[in-house]
């Protein structure tokens, strides 16, 4: 059984997008390197330095299905039915929206909480990684003491509002021990194991 890991970009003072849910200036560092990257699925190029281009293909070989929320999938358009990495993609939802509900979907709409979400990706991703990758899930996902591991794209700006990632946690601490520190171009790749 792999990991339940959890991955998004962050500002500095700890935003994942801004007031109006833009993420431009935290995805910079996709498209400022020289080393061209795609995934089958996607004509979208990454053009990143040289470490974050080694990251993203290991992650690439590593996730075997990804949690999110409706906000997140709404906001990317569902990424037009070709979701990151290709990967199954479990969409937390109190009301799954119908069109995107038929057979060969990418996406599945789970409306009975993290729990079954995490449960049935983890049945999917099989011995790969399921990957959390929006904020509401992330925080669900340390209250109930489903994450494994953190990384935290941290981009080098202060953004002031937005989306908080580490919000609504309740008031017990969460230990983490930091186990990797990578810099790429505009971006430090930080990975943390949750301690349990
Ligand atoms: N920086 C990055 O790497 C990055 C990457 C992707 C996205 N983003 C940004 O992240 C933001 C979205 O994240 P978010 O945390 O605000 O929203 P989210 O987690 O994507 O979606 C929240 C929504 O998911 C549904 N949901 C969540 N938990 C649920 C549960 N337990 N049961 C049923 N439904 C549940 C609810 O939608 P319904 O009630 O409507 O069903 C809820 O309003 C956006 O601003 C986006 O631009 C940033």
């Amino acid at each position: 059984m792999g990991k339940v890991v959890f991955n998004m970009s962050m500002s500095l003072d700890g935003f994942v997008a801004g007031p109006n849910d833009e993420v431009d200036r935290l995805f910079g560092w996709y498209f400022s390197g020289d080393t061209e990257l795609t995934f089958p699925g996607t004509e979208m190029v990454f053009k990143l330095s040289r470490p974050s281009a080694d990251l993203l293909r290991e992650a690439a070989g590593t996730i075997g299905a990804i949690v999110t929320g409706r906000r997140t999938f709404d906001l990317a358009g569902a990424w037009g039915g070709h979701p990151p990495l290709g990967v199954p993609h479990f969409v937390l939802t109190h009301r799954a929206p119908q069109e995107w509900v038929k057979p060969g979907s990418p996406f599945t709409f789970v409306t009975d909480g993290i729990a079954g979400a995490v449960t049935q990706a983890k049945q999917i991703a099989g011995e790969k990684d399921v990957a959390v990758s929006s904020a509401s899930t992330l925080q669900q996902c340390l209250q109930a003491g489903l994450v494994d591991e953190l990384d935290i794209d941290l981009v080098p700006i202060l953004l002031g509002a937005g989306v908080r990632l580490f919000d609504h946690l309740g008031t017990e601490p969460v230990e983490l021990e930091q186990t990797r520190v990578i810099e790429g171009q505009g971006v430090t790749h930080l990975r943390f194991r949750v301690v349990k």
